[in-house]
């Protein structure tokens, strides 16, 4: 599919009986490696995220139930933590650079053009879930600015016309 006929994906999770038990029988293994105290919030959230790639209702439930600690709680906590999320993620996770040195040399434009050719904003996913658009402070490439990551790879000095030959060759994938 070319990227100017993706649609954005609006909605996480939907609640349902079948998809509860199948996020109960996946968390059991994680859940084992813990005691299920509350001083474990924080690695369970990472260790089910892990699991799952992000963190439904149904697991903020499950990991509720096995701490002990209330729900509300454990969704503050989490929400708290920018390295938490609460919607799945495409299998192609972009993350453009917004430090200084990427802004100044153009990191708006960056976005904006990876916007367009993939029709979705930042920090939403394309209805296929091939991409999740994200922006990050900086990824530590300044001398190659402005760049993005698309998993974990850094690609640097981008241009309109550099974008574009990223993103067709992906979804020609
Ligand atoms: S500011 Fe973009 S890599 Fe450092």
């Amino acid at each position: 599919m070319s990227g100017g006929k993706r649609k954005k994906k609006e909605a996480a999770s939907t609640a349902g009986g079948k998809r509860g038990e199948d996020v109960q029988e996946r968390l059991k293994p994680v859940f084992g490696k813990f005691r299920g105290g509350e001083e474990e919030l924080i690695p369970v959230l990472q260790a089910v995220q892990a699991e799952l790639g992000f963190l439904p209702d149904e697991a903020m439930r499950e990991i509720a139930r096995f701490t002990r600690v209330p729900e509300s709680r454990v969704y503050r906590v989490a929400s708290f933590y920018a390295q938490f999320r609460f919607k799945p993620i495409g299998r192609r996770h972009i993350l453009v650079c917004r430090g200084t040195a990427c802004h100044v040399r153009g990191a708006p434009k960056v976005l904006e053009e990876i916007e367009r050719l993939l029709n979705i904003r930042e920090g939403e996913t394309t209805e296929d879930m091939e991409y999740t658009l994200e922006t990050v402070a900086c990824i530590g490439a300044c001398g190659l600015s402005p760049c993005l990551m698309i998993d974990r790879k850094v690609e640097g000095k981008l241009t309109t016309k550099k974008l574009e030959a990223i993103f067709k060759k992906d979804a020609g994938k």
